[in-house]
């Protein structure tokens, strides 16, 4: 299917773009940090236009319209009622991690991630000296989930900090009601405080599937989580900063706004007139934006399946793809498909060793050409 929206972006090239940024000077198709290529919802743009006409672009504060809005949204999506006290705003999520570790240094021993999982997981916890313990996602009929046997063998002492990527960056998956609920219990059981990193929670592809965050589904985990969202990578603003954190209990709220305290700025004012015109008038894009994404998906994987040494990981949420490729006969997969012409991420970096992470948040023209080199190369390579 056509779309207006996405089938012909804007050219990011001298436009002080990371990922393009990145393979300027070569031919080298950047599929690798998790932006979109897209022009944001024309609510957006019809904000930046106003704003950029306004002409005034001094300090920000949230408008309370936006706090409205989210709490209306929250109820409306995710069934879940909040307060608008609970929310505290911040410029970014890696932010809000490392503010996270910071406010529980002394009262969390350690803090226990999934791996693979995006790399400021793997340091937030580790910038404050706190120690880190990887618990390795497992793989159940091709879908990543919880491993739940691990975590019942695992030492942890109350007020450890558990953080969550939910839905699940690199891997795609979006937890459900089982795997939060035996999740929540877990926690509950050792006491521990709960970190839910939501900021791809409006991008689930499957339409049968919904977004729970669990400190929705249980009052007592909500008493011990801070959950983090962000209209940022749904609507492509990502470079205006303006996420939030929702934090019901207010000694742990105020705990994490001290963490904060002197380092931390509010976000731009920009960041908030656009993560507000997002959320009033982005709706029907990211309903097209969603169909585009699977379709770019499920291309995606038609054409990966066929490649030797390749194993695709379907996502169910995110715009990021997963792919093993621990069977390629070469050293580096990342370097080789660079050489090839397609830059992608680098497994390692998220504990990942031998998998690449494919972003499909591009035109379908883009994602055709970089596959059609990635099967050229993979080709070369069982022909050698
Ligand atoms: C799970 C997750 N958290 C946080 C971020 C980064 O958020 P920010 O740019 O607001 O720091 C990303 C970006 O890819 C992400 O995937």
């Amino acid at each position: 299917m056509q779309s207006a929206f996405f089938d012909t972006p804007p050219d990011r090239i001298g436009q002080c773009s990371l990922k393009w940024g990145k393979y300027e000077d070569s031919d080298t198709i950047p599929l690798w940090v998790a932006d979109m290529d897209f022009t944001s919802p024309p609510a957006v743009l019809e904000q930046a236009q106003v704003s950029a006409e306004h002409g005034n672009f001094g300090y920000g504060r949230p408008p309370p319209k936006l706090t409205e809005r989210i709490v209306r949204r929250s109820e409306k999506l995710y069934n879940w009622s909040i307060d608008p006290n609970w929310i505290v705003w911040l410029p970014g999520m890696v932010c809000a991690l490392n503010v996270t570790c910071r406010a529980l240094l002394g009262e969390s021993s350690q803090a226990i991630i999934q791996t693979p999982i995006y790399p400021p997981f793997l340091s937030a916890s580790r910038n404050f000296d706190m120690p880190l313990t990887k618990v390795p996602l497992v793989l159940c009929d091709k879908r990543f989930s919880i491993d739940f046997d691990a975590l019942a063998a695992l030492e942890t002492k109350p007020g450890d900090l558990f953080m969550l990527c939910h839905p699940h960056n690199p891997v795609g998956t979006l937890f459900n009601q089982d795997e939060l609920s035996l999740l929540i219990e877990w926690l509950l059981e050792r006491n521990l405080y709960l970190c839910s990193d939501e900021i791809h929670c409006d991008l689930i592809l499957e339409k049968e599937l919904k977004h729970l965050p669990p400190a929705s589904l249980d009052p007592r985990i909500s008493d011990r989580t801070i959950t983090l969202m962000a209209p940022s990578k749904t609507f492509n603003i990502a470079g205006f900063g303006c996420s939030f954190a929702i934090i019901e209990n207010s000694s742990l709220r105020v705990k994490f706004k001290k963490a904060m305290q002197g380092i931390v700025p509010d976000p731009p004012a920009m960041g908030f007139l656009l993560a507000d015109a997002a959320y009033r008038g982005g709706e029907p894009w990211r309903m097209e934006l969603l169909d585009y994404l699977k379709e770019n998906r499920d291309y995606a994987l038609s054409q990966l399946v066929e490649m030797d040494g390749l194993i695709p990981h379907s996502p169910e949420a995110t715009y990021l793809m997963w792919i093993d490729a621990r069977n390629l006969p070469v050293s580096n997969p990342h370097k080789f498909f660079e050489e090839n012409g397609v830059g992608l991420s680098d497994g390692r970096d998220f504990d990942g060793s031998g998998f690449l992470r494919l972003n499909l948040g591009c035109s379908r023209k883009l994602l055709k050409e970089a596959l059609s080199r990635m099967g050229t190369a993979c080709e070369k390579l069982s022909n050698k």
